[in-house]
């Protein structure tokens, strides 16, 4: 496993949309090690491959309910995932990228959706989500489809706190 470098903008790749993968093979399999270990580096709560400049539909997320303390985080690795359904319901959030360091944006997405795609060894998988959980979702999707946070945020500040910047991808 390595850490792969994280880009950011105004690197173009992350404005492409994203290649559907049709081979789970050593490659994909070393991707997806590496972006874990990115993620966990970073550290951030999802990565998708383009931000590791890789054109590829692939996003890992690892989200630990606050909620819910005692439970360890869930790791989530997924090839070419959709959102099927979303909520009619809409929350509002905070989100931040390791593609756009220093930025904050309030977010108004589904409350809930539910992703179809596939697991690392090609086994379709459906998940449903609610929360941050689905926010995430919706953020590492987003990605795929060259959309960015800032994109769909009604409002984007830059952090004063460390603290403050301490939050999302
Ligand atoms: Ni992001």
């Amino acid at each position: 496993m390595a850490v792969r470098q994280i880009v950011t903008l105004p690197n173009e790749v992350l404005r492409r949309k994203a290649r559907k993968c049709t081979e789970f093979g050593e490659e994909l399999q070393t991707l997806i090690e590496d972006m874990i270990e990115t993620m966990r580096q970073a550290p951030g709560v999802g990565l998708a491959a383009p931000q590791v400049g890789v054109s590829e539909r692939v996003i890992v997320v690892e989200y630990r309910d606050e909620e819910k303390e005692d439970i360890p985080p869930k790791l989530y690795a997924l090839v070419n995932p959709e959102i099927t359904r979303v909520s009619k319901e809409t929350v509002s959030g905070t989100e931040g990228c390791l593609s756009l360091p220093g930025l904050l944006g309030d977010v108004e997405r589904p409350g809930a959706v539910m992703v179809k795609g596939y697991s690392r060894r090609g086994q379709p998988v459906t998940i449903k989500a609610q929360g941050w959980l689905a926010r995430i979702f919706q953020h590492e999707i987003d990605h795929l489809n060259g959309v960015l946070f800032v994109d769909r945020a009604q409002r984007v500040w830059k952090p004063e706190s460390a603290e403050e910047a301490a939050a999302f991808d």
